[in-house]
């Protein structure tokens, strides 16, 4: 298995992936767009074959207001069931993480996440030590409510 930054030759694998795993799916130009603009903050996890079987993909936050610190988030990531619980989700956050952190200076990452997502709320609370800062109603286009949730990436 393999962790490395997303190429644009990916991007299909990504979008299929992220098909097979989340409601939330994005247009190729979106996906494009995130490559382009900040190229070390997306990254895949490959299978021995070359099959990609998880993703993330991130971003720097651009609506920020004047004198805010600069910070990440993570526009989506998945993992194929097929490979679940090996720890992919966890290296491919700490890897954007720490593109965030060293090369565009961000503060904090931040991110939405379904408030009945066990999973992923066992991923960013309890393995990497996100914090619930707002609970943003009926923010799913089937009116589930998220969590925003913020990890401080000072003194990483
Ligand atoms: N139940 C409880 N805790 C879990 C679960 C689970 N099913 N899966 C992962 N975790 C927690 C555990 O603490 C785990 O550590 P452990 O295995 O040592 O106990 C830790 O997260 C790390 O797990 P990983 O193996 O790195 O996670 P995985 O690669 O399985 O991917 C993910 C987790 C991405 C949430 C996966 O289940 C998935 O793709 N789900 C569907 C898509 C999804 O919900 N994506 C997140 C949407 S929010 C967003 O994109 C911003």
């Amino acid at each position: 298995m393999n962790i490395r930054v997303a190429r644009v030759d990916d991007l299909q694998g990504m979008q299929g992936c992220n098909l097979q795993n989340l409601p939330e799916n994005y247009t190729m130009k979106y996906y494009l767009y995130h490559l382009m603009t900040w190229p070390s903050l997306s990254y895949v996890a490959q299978d021995d074959d070359g099959k990609i079987v998880g993703y993330i993909l991130a971003k720097m936050e651009e609506d920020t207001e004047e004198g805010e610190d600069p910070h990440g988030h993570v526009t989506s990531i998945s993992v194929l069931r097929s490979h679940r619980r090996l720890g992919l989700a966890k290296k491919l956050m700490v890897q954007s993480q720490e593109a965030m952190a060293t090369i565009y200076r961000a503060s904090y990452v931040s991110l939405h996440v379904r408030k009945s997502n066990r999973a992923a709320l066992g991923l960013y609370r309890d393995t990497l030590g996100f914090t619930v800062k707002d609970i943003e109603k009926k923010y799913y286009a089937d009116g589930e409510d998220a969590y925003a949730m913020h990890l401080s990436l000072k003194d990483k």
